[in-house]
């Protein structure tokens, strides 16, 4: 399939706090599990639709790591569709040239998960067309906390000089080193917060937060909120020309 070239006016790395799932659920008089499945559906049509409207990296909220805090049936319920996601997609991945990337602290996960997460980023390491990126078990604090037990390991192991640690350094040593920072945040659902999502990366990232509850969160409205980022003047704190 070709892919269109990607206007410049749009965003290039678009990240995504999937809420509402559950709210979408209990208005049907259904689980939030039902919940969970739609928005599963919907991360699927909205990765299908990044390359064609420009979009090189698409990072997902899925799990969170205050989200150990819902019912045991849930949090299962949740882990269960991650792993049945992966090993359904994968195939389509590589056949669509997805690069499956995975961020959050992995290591609370069960091992089933983390191999197929493994085999996921495996097997799309050479994929080009669009980055995903899944966190799962992320926290942007943790995740701020986690690379600084690594670059305190390194200051005192004698690989860096703490005198030289400036804003370059740290983004060396969080889970998304390989990433550029998000243009354009979007959250579903009608909340204005960001949850401790990608807290360091987003310092000037826009903002949408939209009322569609996830699971309706179609390509064309996607694309309706990729338009107005297009519109926007970011200036990085400078002046415009
Ligand atoms: C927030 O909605 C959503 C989540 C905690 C889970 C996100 C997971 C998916 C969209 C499922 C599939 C993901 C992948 C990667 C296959 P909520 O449950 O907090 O909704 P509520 O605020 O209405 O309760």
């Amino acid at each position: 399939m070709a892919t269109k070239p990607r206007s410049e006016a749009g965003p290039r790395h678009v990240a995504i706090i999937m809420d509402g799932n559950g709210r979408w659920a209990q208005s049907r008089g259904r689980p939030r599990l039902f919940g969970h499945h739609a928005g599963a559906r919907r991360v699927r049509e909205i990765v299908a639709a990044c390359p064609d409207l420009g979009v090189e990296y698409l990072t997902i909220f899925a799990f969170s790591t205050e989200n150990w805090k819902r019912t045991q049936t849930e949090v299962a319920g949740l882990m269960s569709l991650f792993r049945r996601y992966i090993i359904k997609e994968m195939q389509e991945f590589v056949r669509e040239d997805v690069r499956v990337r995975f961020i959050g602290d992995r290591y609370r996960l069960e091992p089933g998960l983390r191999k197929l997460m493994e085999e996921a980023e495996q097997m799309t390491a050479h994929c080009t067309r669009l980055n995903l990126t899944i966190a799962i078990n992320y926290g942007g604090r943790d995740e701020v906390a986690r690379a600084m037990r690594r670059l305190a390991r390194d200051v005192a192991e004698g690989r860096l000089d703490p005198e030289t640690v400036d804003e370059q350094t740290l983004p060396r040593y969080l889970d998304t080193r390989v990433l550029p920072d998000p243009d354009l945040v979007i959250r579903t659902s009608g909340e204005a917060r960001i949850s401790n999502f990608l807290l360091w990366q987003s310092a000037y990232a826009e903002y949408e937060f939209i009322d569609t509850l996830w699971p309706d969160f179609t390509r064309d409205i996607f694309a309706r909120v990729l338009a107005q980022y297009g519109a926007r003047d970011r200036r990085f704190g400078a002046v415009s020309a």
